[in-house]
């Protein structure tokens, strides 16, 4: 891959417990943006001095993260800037508050504040906080400033890097929105510790699939340290998120609007999709239908020669022993189908789908046969694909 990306080490601060942050830059020319990774990362009153200088602050949470980090954030950001105006606004906690009705409540509370276009949003929080609160400041008085302040490992390995916000429509997910990127990502890995372990699974889904993307040293590197990021051991984690963001930015520097590469970041997701919606969004969280996601991509692949038994095995296992789910609901194939038809991938009436050449390379591909796509929907989600993948066989499901 090029290199749009630095990459550093730097003491946070000389003063306050000097907390280690590491630093990667997502390079976009003059709107490039530091994310900086490390453990206390938002005690740090020299850090947030340097990436959080603004006088009126808007601090967008939830009710689960409020009581946890938002006094510790706000006091440091008084210590970093005596005087300033650091504005609180907690939201109920849920994906169905990722709304345009809590778009309005934000944009009400920046104009009773009286917040100019010198005013920032900072977004503590997992994705559903952090693309609404992108989302209002793309929007408000044409674009203000954003910090991204990531509380979930989804949030600090994927969707708080990348400029993508979005609020969701009664007619879809994500369907109204715009491009934003921040001015910087501040992820602290030390928030990760009151995460339900579930949602930390869930974040692991995606640091998987950057390995699958690009990089198969990366997946080896995780096939032998899962269980230790399980465990939230603080250096596994700092490097998985730093990778996993590493390899985000770079295709972000190339391709930020999604004309081409950036596609391949969806490895997994036009199935998963597929599954979130026919489950009604209710009984699968993200990451774990990304996971099933991944498996059925490998598994179509393996279909099209170009994926071995033994990887679709080993992918299983690491998605197995991360906590992840491997079998799917039996929604039928056909019923399957036309979910992936309705995500937004379709070109042409075919489905493009992100496929994979071997652990470590994606393609995206139209150019596919539509039996062997059957094949794959079929032996998945027609009852005895969930069978197939609760059997513990490490190839169950798949070889038929
Ligand atoms: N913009 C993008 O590029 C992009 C990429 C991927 C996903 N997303 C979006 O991200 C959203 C999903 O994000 P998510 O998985 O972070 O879900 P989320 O924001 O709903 O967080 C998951 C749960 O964890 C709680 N939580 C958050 N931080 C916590 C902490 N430190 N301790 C304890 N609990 C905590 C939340 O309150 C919530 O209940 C979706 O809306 C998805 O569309 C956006
Ligand atoms: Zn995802």
């Amino acid at each position: 891959m090029g290199s749009p990306i630095s990459s550093s080490t730097t003491a946070a601060t000389a003063t306050d417990n000097a907390p280690q942050a590491q630093m990667l830059s997502v390079g976009l020319g003059e709107r490039s943006y530091p994310i900086l990774i490390g453990a206390n990362l938002i005690d740090s009153t020299e850090l947030l001095a340097r990436h959080v200088p603004y006088r009126d602050v808007l601090l967008v949470t939830n009710t689960v993260v409020a009581p946890l980090y938002a006094q510790r954030v706000e006091t440091a950001l008084a210590r970093a800037l005596p005087g300033r105006r650091v504005v609180r606004a907690v939201l109920p906690d849920g994906e169905q508050h990722k709304s345009l009705a809590s778009a309005g409540r934000l944009f009400d509370v920046l104009i009773g504040n009286r917040f100019g276009r010198d005013a920032a949003v900072l977004a503590l929080g997992g994705g559903v906080v952090g693309d609404l609160a992108g989302f209002v400041a793309a929007c408000y008085q044409r674009g203000i400033d954003l910090v991204q302040m990531p509380t979930t490992l989804l949030a600090h390995v994927d969707s708080s890097v990348g400029g993508k916000t979005a609020v969701n429509h009664p007619g879809g997910k994500n369907l109204i929105g715009a491009f934003h990127q921040p001015r910087a990502v501040i992820a602290d890995t030390q928030l990760l510790a009151s995460l339900p372990p579930r949602e930390l699974s869930a974040g692991l889904a995606e640091v998987i699939k950057y390995g699958l993307i690009c990089d198969v040293a990366f997946f080896e590197w995780l096939e032998s340290h899962i269980e230790a990021l399980r465990a939230l051991d603080p250096s596994a984690l700092a490097h998985a998120i730093h990778r996993s963001c590493e390899i985000k930015a770079q295709v972000v520097a190339r391709d930020e609007r999604e004309q081409g590469e950036r596609a391949l970041l969806n490895l997994g997701h036009t199935f998963g999709h597929a599954i979130e919606s026919a489950t009604g969004y209710q009984q699968w969280l993200h990451g774990e239908a990304v996971a099933l996601g991944l498996l059925m991509a490998a598994d179509l692949s393996r279909r099209l020669g170009q994926v071995s038994t033994a990887e679709l095995a080993r992918l299983r296992s690491l998605l197995l022993r991360a906590g992840l789910p491997v079998s799917a609901p039996s929604i039928g194939a056909a019923r399957a189908l036309e979910y992936m038809r309705v995500d937004k991938k379709v070109k042409a009436g075919r489905v493009r789908l992100v496929l994979m050449q071997g652990i470590g390379h994606a393609l995206l591909s139209a150019d596919y046969p539509d039996a062997a796509l059957e094949a794959t929907l079929s032996a998945w989600f027609d009852g005895d694909g969930a069978a197939a993948g609760a059997s513990g066989s490490a190839d169950a499901g798949v070889a038929r």
